[in-house]
């Protein structure tokens, strides 16, 4: 059992994954600074030493091997779940974190594990999800935050935020509407995640004690 260090406020400590941009950790540490978000990052970790995301938060909190320079998956899993483990985390949040995570990793942090995916899960799983609704003609894509498990993308889904795909879409812009929905997403999911509603059980993802057998639908404007 994961030993929380913090007994008045025991969710509200998050790691962040991130492999790029960063735009989602802005959103949670935004919603941080204006006291949308009752929580605080306590470290982000990336596989690619040069992510913008490591520039928005303050060196002490950064973290960062080049992938590339470990021996296998498994030695780079093994010195991330330590970096993460030492900040004590209650959630592990994926937010544009690129790298598989293997089993052990996710095992580690199992139930404190999310992932935000550009897409309406189970639609479109993996890479160029917006590629894959334009090709598929879906008339509406949309995002996810799930728990994550080791199948990929698979696991319970808690909350969605649909766009409109509209006539003439390119991915470009496809998923600069989607990114739009992405982050009040993703915030609004880690509200309920610090305020202690939210756990995985038997892979079902229970909000406020109870089952949630259809994700939560959240409306976002996407323009
Ligand atoms: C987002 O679309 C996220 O859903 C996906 O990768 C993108 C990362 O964007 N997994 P950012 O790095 O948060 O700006």
């Amino acid at each position: 059992m994961h030993d929380r260090k913090l007994p008045l406020t025991p969710f509200r400590r998050i790691a962040v994954l991130a492999s790029g941009r960063g735009s989602n950790l802005q959103a949670i540490l935004d919603a941080i600074a204006a006291q949308r978000l009752d929580a605080e990052v306590v470290g982000v970790f990336s596989d690619k030493p040069r992510a913008r995301a490591l520039q928005r938060v303050p060196p002490p909190l950064r973290w960062a091997r080049d992938a590339k320079s470990c021996p296998d998956r498994a030695a780079f899993d093994a010195d991330l779940a330590d970096a993460v483990d030492a900040v004590q985390p209650d959630w592990v949040v994926c937010a544009g974190y690129l790298r598989i995570l293997g089993a052990p990793f996710v095992a580690r942090f199992s139930g404190r594990l999310l992932n935000i995916h550009p897409s309406l899960l189970p639609a479109h799983r993996g890479l160029r999800t917006h590629a894959q609704a334009i090709a598929a003609g879906d008339a509406v894509h949309g995002a996810s935050v799930h728990f994550v498990i080791p199948e990929l993308d698979a696991g319970a889904v808690i909350a969605q935020a649909a766009v409109a795909v509209l006539p003439g879409d390119s991915t470009d812009m496809l998923a600069a509407r989607v990114l739009c929905v992405e982050h009040p997403l993703l915030v609004s999911v880690l509200q309920m995640a610090a305020s202690g509603r939210i756990a995985e059980q038997h892979g079902l993802a229970i909000l406020d004690g109870q089952p949630l057998f259809t994700p939560l639908r959240l409306e976002f404007d996407a323009s």
